[in-house]
């Protein structure tokens, strides 16, 4: 078989790709700019001491406030609404009654339900004063993530989104994760396609106007190999080295795409400038 034919092959398998409409867009941009602001509030909680089922209970009570469902919560038996992963947890971290200590990096991912939507973004937070390595590895991923959004336009593949981000990733040294992938969505909290963060342009399915899906690299200071603890859920690096992870919802538009979940308080990456309200 050619490999034009294996790649037609494999499109096969994958199915069809639901292209939304104008409604589907309105509420993924609801969904999601609600998600980016159950981030944003997390901001100023974020600190030495803090545990990290505290910030999944202010979550919880944010979304009840907002007739929002967190979409993790007894998702395939996941136990919290939020993944809290600190350090060399590459993502799936579950919260617990550990505090957070100065030094620390974590991810917090959010999905959030509105009217039937999923919103879906996670971000990278700081405690206190990090590392030189660890604010690279930050600034790495998330330009990562920037390179791949700007990859997305009709034409192009998926493989296009996962060139962008392995090419600059392995540039700046560092790693791609392969265990875990981008992902469609909508009504959906998990479905066609993969969002793969590292391959060739062309491989994949081709983009149109109407998918909807996020884009989520886990990079590595060290190796990309990944295990899961045996509480089934938290992927840490097997060499224990930092992992980072940026993730935005998107969708596909005629001129390129229309990113759902950036921050409404412009709170895009740390070190995050806290607004405090004045007096
Ligand atoms: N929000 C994660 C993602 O980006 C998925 C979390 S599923 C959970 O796809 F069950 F681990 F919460
Ligand atoms: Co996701
Ligand atoms: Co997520």
């Amino acid at each position: 078989m050619s490999n034009l034919d294996y790649s037609r092959t494999l499109q096969q398998r994958e199915g069809k790709i639901t292209l939304h409409g104008p409604e589907a867009f309105a509420g993924m941009r609801k969904a999601g700019q609600l998600a980016a602001a159950a981030l944003d509030l997390l901001v100023p909680f974020v600190k030495a001491g803090v545990t990290t089922e505290r910030l999944d209970d202010l979550i919880f009570d944010f979304a009840m406030d907002h007739k929002a469902i967190p979409a993790p919560l007894n998702y395939r038996g996941f136990p919290r609404s939020i993944c809290t992963s600190v350090n060399h947890v590459v993502c799936h971290g579950i919260p617990g009654p550990k505090p957070l200590r100065e030094g620390d990096i974590l991810n917090i991912d959010v999905t959030l339900i509105v009217d039937g939507w999923h919103g879906d973004t996670s971000r990278m937070y700081t405690v206190g004063a990090i590392s030189r390595r660890a604010e690279r590895l930050i600034d790495v991923t998330y330009e990562a993530l920037r390179r791949g959004i700007a990859a997305v336009k009709p034409g192009h593949t998926t493989g296009h989104i996962g060139q962008a981000i392995q090419a600059f990733a392995e540039r700046e040294r560092c790693s791609v994760v392969r265990d875990f992938c981008g992902h469609g969505l909508g009504r959906l909290f998990h479905d066609r396609p993969n969002i793969l963060h590292y391959g060739e342009a062309g491989d994949g399915p081709v983009l149109e106007p109407g998918m909807l899906f996020t884009i989520e690299p886990m990079i590595n200071l060290g190796k990309s190999t990944v295990k899961v603890l045996p509480d089934g859920w938290t992927a840490v690096t097997r060499d224990r080295e930092l992992s980072a992870q940026f993730e935005h919802t998107v969708g596909v538009t005629e001129a390129g795409c229309e990113v759902f979940t950036f921050s409404p308080a412009g709170y895009h990456r740390p070190p995050f400038d806290v607004k405090v309200p004045s007096t």
